[in-house]
């Protein structure tokens, strides 16, 4: 199980060490059942990876490059987080699909070069409001995996999460029913197509510690992916410490 923690585009590098630093102080000692992974942006990655790394804390980025080296002005590479203590890699966030028009083989890329440099890219499906009103909403998300997940995937290696565009920062969660629903789906499609059904999936969108227990409590469900409460330390420490 993992609860990540994606900062998106916040803090500059004295807010990100005295957030990690908090989190950490919240988290040292603790009996932790869980993975844990904060994801700063790329400017504060070297700074908090000197607060976190000799702490039961990971850490990973929000994106990378398609590309590994060469004429890409303002991409950073899968090898230089590597180089940068990252251990995993967010990579297919709707903010990046739709605002950065991030398509399916873009995903598929960024995910490969994770991989190529021996990290974990942690990748994110998940359909927007009209979709899931029109009852689209297993098939969209079948299509993001058939086309944006690489083939040779082991739950040591890859990570899915499943975030409802119109659950992220809206407050509105789907009932467990449907995320169980969408859970139970992506398990059957890896084992559809030859992969280890125990890959790990997320839920994200919205999470906060008033329903994460009720999250919890989903079948399959691999770990948390969380965005706001993520810049809480003392919420997101108190998610981390109720996996049992
Ligand atoms: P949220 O964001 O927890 O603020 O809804 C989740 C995410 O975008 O990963």
């Amino acid at each position: 199980m993992l609860i990540a923690g994606n900062w998106k585009l916040n803090c500059n590098i004295l807010e990100a060490c005295n957030l990690s630093t908090l989190i950490s102080n919240h988290l040292s000692n603790k009996n932790l059942n869980c993975d844990v992974a904060i994801f700063p942006s790329y400017v504060c990655l070297d700074s908090v990876h000197k607060v976190i790394e000799s702490t039961n804390i990971n850490l990973g980025s929000q994106d990378c490059s398609t590309y590994n080296s060469g004429a890409y002005t303002g991409d950073v590479s899968a090898s230089m987080l590597y180089n940068v203590g990252c251990k995993y890699v967010i990579v297919g966030h709707s903010e990046r699909r739709i605002g950065k028009l991030e398509n399916n083989q873009d995903i598929l890329l960024k995910a490969k070069n994770v991989l190529d440099n021996k990290m974990i890219p942690i990748i994110c499906v998940g359909e927007n409001a009209d979709e899931r009103e029109e009852g689209k909403a297993l098939e969209v998300i079948k299509r993001q995996l058939d086309e944006s997940v690489p083939q040779n995937i082991t739950k040591n290696n890859c990570i899915i999460a499943y975030e409802p565009i119109w659950a992220i920062g809206s407050g509105n969660i789907p009932a467990n029913k449907s995320i169980n629903e969408m859970l139970n789906m992506i398990k059957e499609w890896l084992s559809m197509n030859n992969k280890d059904i125990n890959i790990d999936i997320l839920y994200g969108g919205s999470v906060n510690k008033g329903n994460a227990l009720e999250i919890f409590s989903c079948n399959n469900l691999g770990g948390l992916l969380i965005g706001g409460v993520s810049l809480k330390a003392d919420e997101f420490a108190e998610i981390c410490l109720m996996v049992d």
